[in-house]
């Protein structure tokens, strides 16, 4: 068991997720990272496999966690599906993919991790969202699925307060990593032109946040969704 504060970051075999448990075991934290691919890059973090699509094994994998780490205090749940179809071919399948890992998974992790947070008296969920979750995106299994994190969240702030549990999340606009690589050109273009810091975000600009809203300089917030999109 660790004496550090245990940290769970999904989607780690991302860029933003290898970004976020590096600065999480910069600040101290014993990191694990859950995926279902390897780890983006070496980082100081023991690494989980498992399909967030499959809830018995999401189950078994926290318990696995909580048994061989130690129970959670901070949980990032930044793993997310996104493939950019458009609306005239997207198929059932696909729909059900993107709200199993983006919402069911988001929200079964979010219950059994509060479970070992409530028990310990208290812990902080922060979730990625997307400011597809804002409205005006044309992939819209993406776009619901991320405006259903933003409502969780604010629903999940409210109902844990009294358990001492924080729970905000990121709405990022285009990041320099993962999905913000395979988006069309067009919509990048897009976003790139409108955007009034005309960049997109490194993954450590994103790190910072979901380093702040882990910490106490955070304390009187929850249920809030954070814009991080460089003024779009
Ligand atoms: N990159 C961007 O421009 C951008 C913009 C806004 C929000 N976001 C959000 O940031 C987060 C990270 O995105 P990213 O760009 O690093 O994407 P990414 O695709 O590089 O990383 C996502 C990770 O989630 C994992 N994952 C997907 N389905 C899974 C499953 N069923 N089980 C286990 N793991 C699974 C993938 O294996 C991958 O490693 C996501 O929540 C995304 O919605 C990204």
């Amino acid at each position: 068991m660790s004496a550090k504060k245990i940290a769970l970051v999904t989607g780690t075999g991302g860029e933003l997720g290898a970004a976020i448990a590096a600065r999480l075991d910069s600040e101290g934290y014993s990191v694990v990272g859950l995926d279902l691919r390897a780890p983006a890059t070496a980082g100081n973090y023991r690494h989980y496999s498992c399909d967030l699509t499959d809830i018995p094994a999401l189950g078994a994998t926290l318990e696995q966690i909580r048994r061989e780490v130690g129970p959670i205090q901070l949980l990032v749940n930044n793993a997310a599906y996104y493939n950019p179809v458009s609306f005239w071919e997207l198929t059932p399948e696909q729909i059900q993919r993107t709200l199993a890992v983006n919402v069911t998974a988001v929200m079964y992790a979010c219950q059994q991790v509060a479970k070992q947070m409530r028990d310990a008296g208290g812990g902080v969920i922060v979730n990625m969202a997307s400011i597809a979750g804002r409205g005006g995106t044309s992939q819209i299994d993406y776009g619901a699925s991320k405006a259903g994190v933003i409502n969780l969240t604010g629903t999940l702030g409210r109902l844990l307060a009294e358990h001492n549990i924080r729970v905000n999340a990121i709405a990022p606009a285009l990041i320099d990593a993962g999905m913000g690589k395979v988006l069309p050109p067009a919509v990048k273009e897009k976003y790139l032109q409108t955007t009034p810091l005309k960049r997109a975000a490194q993954p450590s600009e994103i790190a910072n946040v979901v380093a702040f809203l882990a910490s106490e300089q955070s304390s009187y917030m929850t249920g809030a969704t954070v814009d991080v999109n460089g003024g779009l």
